[in-house]
């Protein structure tokens, strides 16, 4: 099943005298459970898209169907429940509450939608626990590393079981180790179900994804699964393609395998 159809989206920015097409025609469609990588140079609208796609802009023209249903119809209120419900999204700067701890941080959708305090409680410990948090729950944000930081953060983004999780370059204010231990985070929740887009620059990192969606100048270039693209024989698959995540493994391994010995550090 689509879990993301995208139509004739297109996107423009209007600054002074100035027009930026930020998307242009954009036709794309991605599979539940898929692992996307976006990638192309600073401004060829990746943000954009992830935005859209996150229902935090909305496009000048074109339809989005999340799970089959427009969502580019809805109102605001019915799309900040959408998004409360099947999207989860990750920010290179983390975007933490700064006075919550990170047990409060990691809670607060499921506060924001309501789901009573004992299920949220059982919730943030087993998420802390899957995370290799629990020794760090009480912690501030700026108490905690930057990796721990993105841990507390895609623990919150995926709390409330999202169908799609979106990542805008979730490992750029990170070392190289730690990018890794995120980008492995990322791909067990993916090998568990969860459709994973991660906009990167890092070829890396886009290699690693199954599927490699490359921008330029708010235009869809290439796609490595091709299928979805009409004009893919001009543009022929450059180095983005042909490795197809074989380096990870089937077996989903559990979240805090990796991460959990920079817990204590
Ligand atoms: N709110 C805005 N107002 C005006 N122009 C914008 C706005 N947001 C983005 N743009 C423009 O749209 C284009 C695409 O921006 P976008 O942020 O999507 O690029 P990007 O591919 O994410 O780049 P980067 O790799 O640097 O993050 C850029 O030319 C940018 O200047
Ligand atoms: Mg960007």
């Amino acid at each position: 099943m689509a879990v993301i159809e995208l139509a004739g989206i297109e996107r423009i920015f209007h600054l002074g005298d100035s027009v930026v097409h930020a998307l242009t025609h954009l036709d794309v469609g991605i599979e539940a459970g898929e692992y996307v990588a976006i990638m192309g140079p600073s401004g060829s609208g990746k943000s954009t898209l992830l935005n859209l796609l996150g229902l935090l802009d909305r496009p000048d023209a074109g339809s989005y169907r999340l799970e089959g249903r427009d969502v580019t119809t809805l109102s605001p209120d019915e799309q900040a429940a959408v998004r409360s419900q099947r999207i989860g999204f990750v920010f290179q700067s983390f975007h933490l509450v700064p006075r919550l701890t990170a047990a409060e941080n990691i809670g607060l959708p499921m506060m924001l939608a309501g789901i009573p305090a004992a299920e949220r409680a059982r919730r943030v410990t087993q998420a802390l626990k899957d995370f290799g948090l629990d020794q760090r729950a009480d912690h501030r944000p700026d108490q905690l590393s930057g990796g721990q930081r993105q841990r507390v953060a895609i623990a919150r983004a995926t709390i409330m079981q999202p169908a799609v999780l979106l990542a805008d370059e979730p490992t750029g204010n990170l070392d190289r180790a730690t990018g890794e231990d995120v980008i492995h985070l990322l791909e067990v929740l993916n090998q568990r179900g969860m459709t994973l887009i991660v906009v990167t620059h890092d070829p890396k990192i886009g290699t690693r994804a199954r599927r490699q969606l490359l921008m330029e100048d708010g235009e869809l270039r290439h796609d490595s699964a091709a299928v979805h693209l009409r004009s893919v024989d001009d543009n022929p698959p450059g180095p983005l393609s042909g490795k197809g995540g074989d380096d990870v493994s089937p077996a989903a391994p559990a979240l805090g395998e990796r991460s959990a010995p920079s817990s204590t550090a």
